[in-house]
């Protein structure tokens, strides 16, 4: 079939809309360039790409993520591999890195991400702070096998140290109480009650353990914000990112710090919250 004839067919099922994914996904399985595909129209393709590229339009018709399919996604302006299992970073959760930069440029501190996934926020934060050494817990497996590999990519793998484990407990063994100058995360923060309402491409195919966080939403929120002060330095900081109509709860859970700034998302909400011991 000639790359006009596939993609027709491949608009026909996923929608006009989706123009540019059926190119994408027609360059994963041709190797071609996005550029060579959209000039030659002409070009017959071999009966095996064919057959590979309609699996691909089949599963996306079905919700699986792109990047599940493309095995990858950006943060950041930069590439993470990513894999089923392991969530996909959202461009929300850029604020976070944006407010630690402003805050850490310069500095040489000590930084950790409590549930790194596939290491975007501390990868990211690496690769800004150079003076700056990392620590990052998440308590996937196959998360921290992501991450790592994403961090050997950069280039960065002797600045962070990954551990699995649940929220600080590989910290604990560590001894490394009263030890980091920044603890931040991207916490799993979706009430279970709203399971029925996500969008099904996320409920159905990303990992809950990464979306869902008790009855509220708050469950490993609260737990962070309890035990981080055991690991912070004097003054340290949190960086949390927090879900739709969270502030007033999870500000109150910050009663006695000495600082609290919220700051809002592209779309004026607020997503990021910073607490000051
Ligand atoms: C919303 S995802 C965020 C991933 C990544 N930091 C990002 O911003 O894209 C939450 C992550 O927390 C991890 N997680 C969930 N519960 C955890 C726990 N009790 N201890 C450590 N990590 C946990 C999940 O495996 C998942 O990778």
């Amino acid at each position: 079939m000639k790359i006009s004839e596939l993609i027709s067919k491949g608009l026909e099922y996923l929608g006009k809309e989706r123009f540019l994914e059926v190119i994408v996904l027609l360059e994963k399985v041709s190797c071609l360039k996005k550029e060579k595909i959209l000039s030659s129209y002409d070009l017959e393709l071999l009966p095996s790409i064919e057959n590979k590229f309609f699996k691909l339009v089949e599963k996306r018709n079905k919700n699986y993520p792109l990047q599940y399919i493309l095995g990858k996604t950006e943060f950041w302006s930069r590439e993470f591999k990513i894999r089923k299992g392991v969530f996909i970073p959202r461009p929300e959760t850029e604020l976070i890195v944006e407010k630690i930069v402003d805050f850490a440029k310069g500095k040489s501190l000590t930084i950790a991400d409590i549930g790194t996934g596939c290491g975007n926020i501390v990868i990211s934060l690496a690769l800004e702070l150079p003076e700056s050494k990392f620590f990052a817990t998440d308590i996937s497996s196959l998360a921290i096998e992501v991450a790592k590999e994403n961090a050997r990519i950069h280039g960065v793998e002797n600045r962070i140290t990954f551990l699995k484990g649940n929220l600080f407990e590989p910290f604990k063994k560590l001894s490394l109480k009263k030890s980091f100058d920044i603890i931040c995360s991207n916490p799993p923060y979706i009430p279970k009650e709203d399971m029925d309402s996500i969008p099904e491409e996320v409920s159905r195919f990303e990992p809950k353990r990464a979306l869902f966080s008790g009855r509220d939403g708050l469950k490993f929120t609260k737990k962070f914000v309890k035990l981080a002060p055991l690991y912070l330095k004097e003054n340290g900081r949190i960086y949390i990112e927090i879900g739709d109509g969270k502030e007033k709860e999870v500000l109150s859970l910050l009663k006695g710090w000495s600082i609290k700034e919220v700051y809002k998302d592209l779309s004026q909400k607020p997503r990021v919250l910073m607490g000051e011991l």
